[in-house]
């Protein structure tokens, strides 16, 4: 390779990057709704469990991959296991990113329109039909769909540092100080506490196999993993960063925001009285309809935090797809020798074309079905279900039976200079071989054969 690669500036740059491609949607309209339903706090404890027995030892999976190689997804399995069929795992990763990226660009920009809705002074009478036909007539989605992607790849293809570093260290403050202010703003509000009691009372016994499973999805789904993305972003780690510590870093950066979201929403759901749901829903239904609601007691505080809220939903949704867009450009400059520039174009159009389609997926294409889904649909069960499980099993396996054990251990350890890490190391080797691919297959099985 002619070029020396680019680095990110430091590990706390690097954990910003990975804690703004974990912290996304799936904090915010996934988190929680599953949280209430699933048994409150005693979820909340499963879910921690998850994240650092199962989440965490997958993403250092991942990192050891990227950064031993400094290489993304495809040129990685190339180095570590040449001309073998641990290629497809290169390819898949690459893929994968690209079409969770499409139907997310979708939803952010269905964010943009409700930020620019809320500026402009809200959703019109009829709050709950706004949604409904807003999705069905294609230009609109399709206008802010195209913005969005095309924020996405300008800040990527402005490069690791100037591009991506600079945007998460703004952004990821920035979403903190939105999401604390919401909170406020929505525990202050009369009947809060039921919103709160939703999320933190423990009932043990809605803890049944489905909701274990579903904690374990949500943790791959809020971490990022299995799509290769924080493989390509420790690829632009430095050989002294501390893995351990970052990814733990990533994981407890995304949990806390997951929390505060949580506090930020459910006690405005309940102050104004409504069942909770899930989904696109919960965001662009729910929430607007709520917003109206406070806006007859107080306009401009209700039409203030409306503004801020999708404001932070926008840049949330930007700090992941900027991270799924990497993987593509880091494939196209790494493998194909393209520049970064170029790359990025090439992606753009890729996702764009995807994207378009999955946004009219919900107009003029509603008949359109694949296995009984609407595109949309499609991708969005597709990828969470199946390719970010089958992902992180493959990686699993690559370090836990393919890699040289002294190898990982080398680079775990960052060549045994890092004494906690080297107390650590047979611990999360024991999960990685063992524990890890075993409840991944479960859980993959149980996505395939119950949903
Ligand atoms: N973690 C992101 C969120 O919570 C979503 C996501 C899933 C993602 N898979 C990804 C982001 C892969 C980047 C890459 O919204």
């Amino acid at each position: 390779m002619a070029k020396r690669r680019e680095k990110f500036g430091s590990s706390l740059a690097a954990v910003m990057a990975m804690a703004g491609s974990a912290i996304g949607l799936g904090n915010i309209w996934r988190f929680p709704y599953m949280t209430g339903q699933n048994g409150g706090a005693a979820f909340i404890l499963v879910y921690l469990l998850a994240a650092f027995i199962l989440s965490l030892p997958i993403m250092l999976c991942e990192s050891l991959i990227g950064r031993r190689t400094s290489s993304g997804t495809f040129g990685a399995m190339e180095k570590l296991a040449p001309r073998s069929k641990w290629k497809y795992l290169g390819f898949l990763t690459v893929i994968s990113p690209l079409v969770i990226l499409s139907y997310y660009s979708v939803v952010g920009g269905w964010s943009i329109d409700y930020f620019v809705r809320s500026v402009a002074g809200g959703f019109g009478q009829d709050v709950s039909s706004y949604f409904a036909l807003f999705v069905a007539n294609p230009s609109r989605p399709l206008l802010y769909h195209t913005l969005f992607i095309v924020a996405t790849v300008l800040v990527v293809s402005r490069g690791i540092k100037s591009g991506i570093e600079s945007f998460n260290k703004i952004s990821l403050p920035l979403l903190f100080v939105l999401i604390v202010i919401i909170m406020t703003y929505s525990l202050s509000l009369p009947g809060a506490m039921e919103g709160v009691k939703y999320l933190v009372k423990p009932d043990f016994s809605k803890l049944t196999p489905s909701a274990i499973a579903a904690a374990m999805g949500q943790s791959f789904f809020s971490l990022s993993l299995g799509v290769g993305t924080i493989l390509t972003y420790a690829s632009y780690m430095k050989k002294q960063d501390n893995l351990l510590r970052s990814g733990a870093g990533t994981a407890f950066f995304d949990m806390v925001f997951a929390l505060l979201a949580g506090f930020a929403i459910m006690p405005a759901v309940f102050a104004a009285g409504i069942e909770p749901g899930a989904g696109p829903g919960l965001i662009f239904e729910t929430l607007p309809f709520i917003f109206s609601k406070m806006g007859l007691a107080s306009p401009i505080l209700s039409r203030s935090v409306s503004i801020l809220f999708f404001l932070a939903i926008v840049v949330a949704a930007l700090t992941s797809s900027i991270s799924m867009c990497e993987v593509g450009v880091t494939y196209l400059v790494d493998e194909k020798g393209f520049s970064r520039k170029k790359a990025s174009i090439v992606i753009f159009g890729a996702t764009w074309l995807l994207g378009a389609l999955c946004s009219l997926s919900f107009g003029p294409l509603e008949q359109f079905k694949i296995l009984g889904k609407t595109l949309f649909d499609f991708c969005d069960h597709l990828t969470s279900d199946y390719l970010m499980t089958f992902g992180s099993l493959l990686f699993v396996i690559f370090v836990g039976w393919k890699m040289k054990k002294a190898d990982v251990r080398d680079e775990f350890t960052n060549g045994g200079r890092l004494g906690v890490s080297g107390r650590i190391f047979p611990v999360f080797y024991f999960l990685v071989r063992y524990v890890a691919p075993a409840v991944i297959l479960i859980i993959f099985l149980s996505n395939l054969l119950l949903k």
